[in-house]
């Protein structure tokens, strides 16, 4: 991050003093800002002149000492507290008394730093995010002792350097951080539970959620050792919710030494420390394995029921794919035209009681041999229904969203190979990238995603930040493409809320329980988009 920052100041015309604790880290840091400000030539966002002067703007020293002149210092060193306060106190009595000293922390408090200075009217928190170069945020974080005076001049610093600053008060992981880790944390834990696994749980947030980076490729950017610190920290002081209290894995994988992309090896393995190019390793799934075809029944015949938009485009994908298909409404009476289908999908909008009537149903129509897809969860209690639970799979279909396509294939306790294979060729066929997983709540997306989102709401609830800032931050601060709050008006409320509730009860985990400010708007029938009003009015 220091590294990252440095160049920020620099590409503003500012003269920088870049310090590390030795010659040797200090070598590491010039090669990362050297590394940088190429790529940044080499894909044209940086001319090679301007280049230069950016570089020739910096001036490196190992020590505090070479600080002694400067108006304002940011520190980037470890994320832990005592390492920082003693810092502090050294720069305190080596940096000018109106210096401003600010901390890049991403979850101690800014406070507790403060006052470890004689000047703690002078120290605020100015959190950058990774990479510091392209991302547009910066968390100023004001104390109940910084002077107004000061905060003034760190945004006014903020929009010199072409940063958008948001400014919170000193909160364990202030906003964007607080709401991204709780969700970095559940799917660590997913991982360690043999849920799903790196790849499938990184193209689900890509594909399926849209976001730029998947969980474990960003933890590997972070750092696991700073991510495992910002967890325990937030865990601490954040009311020990468990959803921030470090996975047990997070922590053997920092003690062996699998830090990330900086050790070159983190959950996934680079081709050399600090490259940011996966290579292939004992994990890496065999692409020949995954593709094999043996064994798939051959699907021609479609069978899809249902009647909304969402059934009758997919009966148009399918078409379009090369497949006969047979559309019937979720009648009893209307499925007869079904008996020779090879694989059945049941599209049927909202939340019909009769489900399991249907399912079993069609286990009746359907020839002996059909496979047959619900889109409904859990998919074991519809399985049950139909007395033939091995031909019944789940499938919930995605969005699409610019990264891609996206299908999540539910295997319950008794799915056969024989019908998620069938269902997997479906897939391909229709152009959507695929994982499979087990029948839990929320699957892989949703469980990751309304996890996050609740705890959004949850920070609103506080009044620790408006819905624009916090939709801000997620957006420029990760570069989601969407805030939790847009995104709650889009997906409705009383969705979320349905999947907030399933989670919780499937996983008696307190942090999952629904914010009680969402259950409230549901009441109130604010849904969001669809109703004209939810968090924000339409
Ligand atoms: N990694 C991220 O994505 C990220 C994002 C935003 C903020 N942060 C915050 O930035 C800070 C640094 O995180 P990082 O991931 O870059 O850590 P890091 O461990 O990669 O880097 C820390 C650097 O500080 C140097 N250092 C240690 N003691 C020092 C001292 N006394 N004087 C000068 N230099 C010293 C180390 O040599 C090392 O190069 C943390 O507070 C972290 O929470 C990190």
């Amino acid at each position: 991050m220091g590294a990252g920052i440095v160049e920020v100041f620099a590409r503003s015309g500012v003269d920088v003093v870049a310090v590390e604790i030795s010659d040797a880290a200090l070598d590491l840091g010039r090669v990362n800002l050297d590394r940088s400000t190429d790529r940044a030539v080499a894909k044209g966002r940086l001319d090679p002149a301007d280049r230069d002067a950016l570089l020739g703007r910096v001036h490196f020293a190992v020590g505090l000492d070479a600080l002694h002149a400067v108006d304002l210092v940011v520190e980037a060193v470890p994320e832990r507290l005592e390492v920082k306060r003693q810092l502090f106190a050294e720069l305190d009595r080596i940096c000018r008394p109106e210096a401003i000293l600010a901390t890049n922390t991403s979850s101690l408090s800014v406070t507790e730093i403060a006052v470890a200075t004689g000047r703690p009217d002078r120290v605020v928190g100015v959190h950058f995010f990774n990479p510091a170069p392209v991302m547009k945020l910066v968390e100023v974080i004001r104390t109940v002792v910084t002077s107004a005076e000061v905060v003034a001049d760190v945004e006014g610093l903020c929009a010199r350097l072409g940063k958008v600053g948001v400014t919170v008060a000193d909160r364990a992981g202030f906003i964007a951080n607080a709401l991204l880790f709780g969700y970095l944390n559940q799917a660590v834990a997913m991982l360690e539970a043999g849920y799903a696994t790196r790849e499938d749980v990184d193209l689900a947030m890509r594909l399926g959620a849209g976001l730029p980076m998947g969980p474990f490729a960003l933890l590997d950017l972070i750092g696991l050792d700073t991510a495992y610190q910002i967890l325990d920290t937030m865990y601490r002081r954040g009311g020990r919710n468990r959803r921030h209290a470090p996975v047990p894995l997070l922590r053997q994988m920092v003690t062996a030494g699998l830090l990330g992309r900086k050790t070159g090896r983190g959950f996934y393995t680079y081709e050399r420390p600090g490259s940011p190019a996966v290579v292939a390793d004992d994990a890496t799934p065999n692409p020949v394995a995954g593709s094999a075809t043996d064994g798939v029944p051959p699907v021609t015949r479609i069978g899809i029921v249902g009647s909304d938009a969402r059934a009758t485009g997919l009966a148009t994908a399918c078409t379009e794919a090369g497949h006969e298909v047979v559309t019937v409404a979720a009648e009893p009476t209307a499925l007869t035209p079904l008996a020779d289908v090879d694989l059945v999908i049941e599209a049927v909008a909202g939340e019909p009681s009769d489900r399991a009537a249907l399912l079993a149903a069609l286990a009746e129509v359907c020839k002996p041999e059909a496979v047959l897809v619900t889109t409904a969860t859990p998919v074991i209690d519809l399985a049950m229904a139909t007395g033939r639970p091995a031909d019944v799979v789940g499938l919930a279909l995605h969005e699409p969203t610019r990264a891609g396509a996206f299908a999540e294939i539910v295997r319950t306790v008794h799915s056969s190979a024989r019908a998620v294979a069938a269902v997997r060729a479906l897939c391909a066929a229709l152009g959507r990238s695929v994982v499979v997983c087990g029948d839990r709540a929320g699957l892989v997306v949703d469980a990751l995603l309304v996890g996050y989102l609740n705890d959004a709401v949850r920070m609103l609830e506080a009044n620790y930040a408006s819905v624009d800032d916090i939709d801000h931050a997620m957006k420029l601060g990760c570069g989601y493409p969407t805030g939790p709050f847009e995104l709650l008006d889009t997906i409705g409320l009383d969705v979320a809320l349905t999947v907030a509730r399933e989670l919780h009860r499937e996983q008696r985990e307190p942090g999952l329980a629904p914010a009680p400010l969402l259950e409230h708007l549901v009441i109130a029938g604010h849904l969001g988009r669809r109703t004209g009003r939810g968090f924000r009015e339409h």
